[in-house]
């Protein structure tokens, strides 16, 4: 990760190293190695197509239905096991795109709770493998677009985080839902460094946790969360920037005022509450017309074009009718 001065803020896409993404390739060698020339050729040409229904076989298994939410699984290619899950960003373990495949393994992930707070009928403190059996797992295949200007494509396993809050019946007071992430300086080197102000605190205004794309992530590619993507579990909204989706959730604030979010506090010219995809309303310090597919690295590749709300407007463009977006960015 590049820094200005020492604050966290982003740099452009233009200005991170591209990774060599060619991890099919390698497969394929390794298959033809092994001699079976023929009939793994098809085999290796089905993964490729379908490499969300394979799974990598490093962690434990946590399979999902595909799910009939509207909009919920993108037929798009989908980004390599390896590149997503060691091209990151997890400020706690680091701020090189490396450090958190590097360094996450200290993260304790059991035993593990998540507090439900605030403004609820039922609060209560949830164990991790209670919250994995509330609701059905489902696998959801989401554009994850990073402010940075790159994005991936990821079968995520999970189900919506409308479950949980149906469950534990909010108030009339509840307007926004806050999460707070892990800080612990035992487990996450970076914790206590001057990039943020720790916990990392993400917020979703009520309508926005409740519409049935937003997920509670368990898992990706079949298996439990890796520690460098947010085990145990994190948040996943596919209209906003990356930024949002907070990861090692360990607590869910229902709140009446708008939260004080890590990167509003760290930069408030530069990320908004709302942070929804938006190739019209620029980054003060960069263009978001265009993002970088990661693992889309050849030397003459074009870059996309970034769709509003990620894509994802004809299911979420509703909830913001109305806004200025230049203003709620
Ligand atoms: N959550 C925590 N706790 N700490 C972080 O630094 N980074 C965010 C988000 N969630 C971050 C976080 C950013 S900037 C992005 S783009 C996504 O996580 C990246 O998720 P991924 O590494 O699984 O792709």
């Amino acid at each position: 990760m590049h820094f200005l001065k020492d604050r966290g803020f982003f740099l452009p896409s233009s200005e991170i190293t591209p990774r060599a993404g060619y991890e099919g390739r390698r497969d394929l060698l390794k298959l033809l190695a092994g001699g079976a020339a023929g009939a793994t050729l098809a085999t290796w040409a089905g993964r490729a197509a379908f490499a969300q229904a394979t799974r990598p076989g490093k962690l434990a298994a946590l399979p999902g239905a595909r799910s009939a939410v509207a909009g919920a699984v993108t037929m798009e290619k989908t980004t390599s096991y390896a590149d997503v899950t060691s091209y990151n960003n997890f400020y706690e373990f680091g701020t090189d795109k490396s450090d958190p495949g590097r360094n996450a393994h200290t993260l304790k992930t059991r035993p593990w709770t998540v507090a439900i707070e605030g403004e609820v009928k039922k609060p209560r403190v949830l164990d991790i493998d209670e919250l994995l059996k509330l609701s059905p797992m489902e696998e959801r295949v989401y554009r994850l677009r990073c402010v940075e200007g790159w994005s991936m494509v990821i079968p995520w396993v999970g189900y919506s985080l409308a479950e949980l809050i149906k469950r534990v019946e909010p108030t009339g007071n509840a307007k926004y839902v806050e999460f707070v992430t892990l800080a612990d300086a035992k487990t996450m080197p970076h914790v206590g460094s001057r990039v943020l102000d720790w916990p990392y605190v993400e917020g979703l205004r009520m309508d926005e946790a409740m519409h049935p794309l937003a997920l509670l992530a368990f898992g990706l590619y079949g298996e439990v969360l890796p520690n460098a993507n947010g085990a145990p579990v994190r948040a996943v909204v596919p209209w906003k920037y990356g930024f949002k989706s907070g990861k090692s959730i360990v607590k869910i604030r229902f709140v009446e005022k708008e939260p004080r979010t890590s990167w509003v506090k760290a930069g408030p010219q530069e990320y908004g509450f709302y942070s929804n995809v938006n190739p019209n309303v620029d980054h003060p310090r960069w263009s978001q017309a265009t993002e970088r597919r990661i693992g889309e690295d050849g030397l003459f590749q074009k870059k996309r074009a970034t769709l509003m709300f990620n894509g994802y407007e004809a299911q979420v463009g509703q909830l913001y009718a109305g806004m200025d977006l230049k203003k709620f960015f």
